[in-house]
């Protein structure tokens, strides 16, 4: 690879060490992958945050003590857990010892502490084109496809060296080229209704994401007038069930104004029809018939905006949640504030709700509590529930979510197709 003089003088180690080090590694996914140099990126998002095992807090441990710091923005995913209001989350000592090993290193080297897996909802939002390095796959999904940005999708801790460097190898989705769509994908036969149940845009989200798998593909047939929240939950979906790091959806995403535009006027190499029977066939395979009623319901699998709030606080219309239920929901810190301002938190926490910052649905301290069945509005945890969690899972949408969480039965309404 070709590397001008800035980046030799990090490879030969005088801008300190940690900086010596992730050079090294990027360099080598740059030349593993064929790059012919490197390139500067304004901003990261960090994927490496939640504890999982001792040798990714022990990388980012050493990474500070060599004297590293962040050259440019850098931004943090999920903990674990919820680091404001551990107690209420029963969080073991030796989990939040672990996490606060995570959070001081990275502080150390100049983080933000956003922890949060929607960071498009806030904050540090690039702009169309902007080349950026993020890690987590929704995050990836939608700041490439949404918003225009370009990002490749950065594996844990190479991030971490990217915003030490401030520069990663020129590969994948960086590159003009590699953002044109391949295959079609034509959503056909659905009724006109069909996109009012917000359920539809996760579900063919995961379609899209099983067909795709790691191409770029586009998708035809999805309305116009499709909210951000819509556009979050189709992007996490797809980013769950394939390793998408870009879609288009024409007529919607800033990419794909047209079909042509999308394909650099090229034919699809493939064309695939997505049916109501298919929406069918994934929502019978994200919901396990061995659970009749959860014990846990849970929402912001990413993280939950303040219009979703918004909606949940209408549907639970001030009704309580039945005794023996847990009804969680994850968001970042800046939302918790603004939902506490609007005094949402407040009318939302009466109902027996409880309301999380900073951690990841899925990494709850599963020792502290005893639950076998676990319900959601999101796409994304039913598709990871059983293999992280152990827990059975039905996924619904956040109407149902409610309706059984205040009457303790379950409620599952037929989707509109
Ligand atoms: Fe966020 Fe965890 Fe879901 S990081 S997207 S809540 S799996």
């Amino acid at each position: 690879m070709h590397l001008d003089e800035t980046e030799k003088r990090m490879l030969a180690g005088k801008n300190g060490k940690a900086c010596e080090l992730s050079m090294n590694i990027l360099c080598e996914l740059g030349e593993l992958f064929g790059a012919e140099r490197m390139i500067a990126v304004s901003q990261v998002h960090i994927d490496m945050t939640l504890y999982m095992v001792d040798a990714g807090v022990e990388f980012v441990e050493k990474m500070a003590k060599l004297g590293g710091k962040f050259a440019i923005p850098t931004q943090l995913n999920p903990a674990s857990i919820d680091l404001l209001h551990h107690e209420k989350m029963r969080v073991p000592e030796d989990l939040l010892e672990s996490s606060r090993r995570l959070e001081s290193a990275y502080l150390k080297m100049g983080a933000t502490p956003t922890w949060t897996c929607a960071p498009y909802q806030q904050g540090l939002i690039p702009s169309f084109g902007e080349q950026i390095a993020w890690g987590e796959s929704n995050a990836v999904a939608f700041v490439n496809s949404v918003i225009g940005a370009r990002t490749e999708r950065y594996a844990d801790l190479t991030d971490v060296c990217a915003a030490i460097t401030g520069t990663v190898p020129e590969l994948g989705l960086h590159i003009t080229e590699n953002r044109k769509a391949e295959i079609l994908l034509e959503v056909k036969d659905f009724s006109v209704h069909a996109f009012d149940d917000f359920r539809i845009y996760p579900l063919l989200g995961f379609i899209f994401g099983e067909i795709a798998g790691d191409k770029v593909a586009a998708i035809q047939g999805i309305p116009q007038k499709v909210s951000m929240d819509n556009l979050k939950s189709f992007s996490a979906a797809a980013a769950s069930s394939g390793a998408v790091g870009l879609f288009h959806i024409i007529g919607v995403t800033p990419e794909a104004p047209d079909i042509k535009t999308c394909f650099r006027n090229r034919k699809p190499k493939e064309t695939f029809v997505i049916t109501p029977e298919m929406i069918d066939s994934a929502e019978s395979r994200l919901n396990q018939d061995t659970c009749s009623m959860p014990d846990l319901i849970t929402m912001g699998c990413p993280h939950y905006s303040v219009d979703e709030f918004r909606t949940l606080e209408k549907y639970l219309d001030s009704r309580k949640i039945k005794s023996g239920l847990e009804f969680w929901v994850f968001t970042s810190r800046q939302t918790y504030g603004q939902i506490k301002k609007m005094r949402l938190l407040e009318t939302i926490e009466q109902s027996g709700v409880k309301v999380f910052t900073d951690g990841c649905s899925l990494q709850y301290p599963k020792k502290s509590w005893d639950f076998t069945c676990a319900m959601s509005d999101s796409v994304k945890y039913a598709n990871y529930c059983f293999s992280q969690t152990g827990l059975d899972v039905i996924f619904s949408g956040t109407r149902d979510c409610v309706e059984t969480a205040v009457t303790g039965e379950l409620v599952r309404e037929p989707i509109w197709k």
